[in-house]
């Protein structure tokens, strides 16, 4: 089946809707989607239609979103979402139709890269996408967690409501943002969808709690079946206002348990504890995938840790845009142009993705195989890639 592929009108929703509920099981009344609609930019949607039965049967969009690249550069970009196809349609190629067109679209636009967040790992990386960033989930028991008596930064933390906390935690989340790879910024109607706080986004948990301080931001509810706190957002600009938030957090009397889903794996919250183990790791999942569309605006915008010069041969599915290019930077910029010279690292664009946000390291990607080149030169590469922070997007699309 070759499908009809067409760009959504604001009447196609409702139809987005059907596609998505059915896809993964939801359930989506008149009014979540009229919640959904700012964010709805309807010609970043494609639509395939099935032109024997006239159905709508695969549906791809994208958020106009931007990132922030190790070293701090912002990168306009589009985030995929709301990606489906139709269980009576599935491995007949719609999905490849729409990224194809969409894929096009965006390299027309000029941008150096698209990113999505995946459901299943083993989709995205035929079509050049790669691990960007990694998301942990935390456990505490609160009762036996003590903060350090000589750990720095208490005090400074208020609660605010949510009128207060929609005018304030922007300021907050925007430098925030500008220091973390991976973090994504929030634009208005973000900042307005996700304070919606919808009872049945709770999973019967408590309306959102606020805390604010000048350099942080957390919100939290409360579940009262197991007496545990669920940290939604975290956000701190300073180790100050991280290690004041914590304090407050761990002194919710009452509470048996505080998790977060949202921990980078550099957090330093098990240093400030006297006995780090309490902060249980219950899961590491990918967040962020990220695909470099121009390899030379994407290695060119951020900086490097150490002097590298190398010529990289990068494998791309998409035409014309792998080849050779000869990457010059070190800890003040970069420079990234095509040569023909003999390269000195083979790798696919989905590696070549993940290298640049520093998410994992060139060493590891060689030793599977997919960074290809002599051992002094795969250190050379590790040691430039390694971002200073662990890559975090903080808001999920
Ligand atoms: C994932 C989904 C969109 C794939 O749609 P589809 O039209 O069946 O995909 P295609 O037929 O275009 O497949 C394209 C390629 O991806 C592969 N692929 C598709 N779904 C896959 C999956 N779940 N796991 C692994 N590979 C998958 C196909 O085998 C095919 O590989 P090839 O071309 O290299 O041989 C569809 O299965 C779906 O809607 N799943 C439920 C919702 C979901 O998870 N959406 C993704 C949100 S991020």
């Amino acid at each position: 089946m070759e499908p009809v592929l067409r760009r959504a009108t604001h009447d196609d929703l409702p139809a987005v809707g059907t596609a998505d509920a059915r896809a993964f099981g939801l359930n989506y009344t008149d009014q979540a989607l009229e919640d959904f609609r700012p964010l709805f930019e309807p010609e970043r949607f494609v639509l395939a239609t099935d032109p024997a039965i006239k159905a709508v049967v695969g549906v791809a969009g994208s958020f106009s979103l931007e990132v922030t690249l190790p070293g701090g550069a912002s990168v306009p970009t589009q985030g995929l979402t709301w990606v489906s196809v139709a269980t009576t349609h599935r491995r007949q190629g719609v999905l490849r139709w729409m990224l194809t067109d969409m894929h096009q679209g965006f390299v027309e636009e000029g941008l150096a890269l698209s990113l999505l967040m995946a459901s299943e790992g083993g989709i995205y990386g035929r079509f050049g996408y790669g691990q960007a960033s990694r998301a942990r989930s935390v456990t505490i028991d609160r009762r036996l967690a003590r903060v350090r008596p000589d750990a720095r930064g208490r005090g400074g933390v208020r609660f605010v409501d949510s009128d207060e906390a929609r005018a304030l935690a922007p300021d907050v989340h925007r430098r925030w943002v500008a220091t973390t790879p991976g973090a994504l910024h929030r634009d208005d109607r973000w900042w307005d969808f996700l304070l919606l706080d919808r009872e049945a986004d709770r999973e019967g948990g408590s309306a959102l709690f606020f805390l604010l301080h000048t350099d942080g931001y957390v919100a939290y509810r409360i579940q009262h079946s197991d007496n545990s706190c669920r940290v939604e957002d975290f956000f701190a600009v300073t180790d100050e206002a991280h290690a004041a938030l914590w304090h407050t957090l761990l002194g919710l009397d009452l509470v048996h348990t505080v998790t977060s889903v949202a921990c980078s794996l550099d957090d330093p919250l098990p240093f400030l504890l006297e006995d780090p183990r309490q902060v249980r790791t219950t899961g590491v999942v990918d967040g962020l995938w990220a695909r470099i569309l121009d390899v030379g605006a994407a290695l060119s915008a951020r900086p490097y840790a150490t002097d590298i010069d190398v010529v990289l041969d990068v494998a791309d599915p998409l035409p014309g845009l792998g080849g050779r290019y000869r990457l010059r930077g070190g800890p003040e910029g970069a420079s990234c142009e095509r040569v023909t010279t003999e390269p000195d690292v083979r790798v696919d664009i989905a590696s070549l993705s993940t290298l640049l946000f520093g998410a994992h390291r060139a060493r590891t990607l060689a030793r599977a195989g997919l960074v290809v080149a002599e051992p002094s030169v795969v250190n050379r590469v590790d040691l430039a890639f390694a971002g200073e922070r662990e890559a975090r997007h903080g808001t999920d699309f």
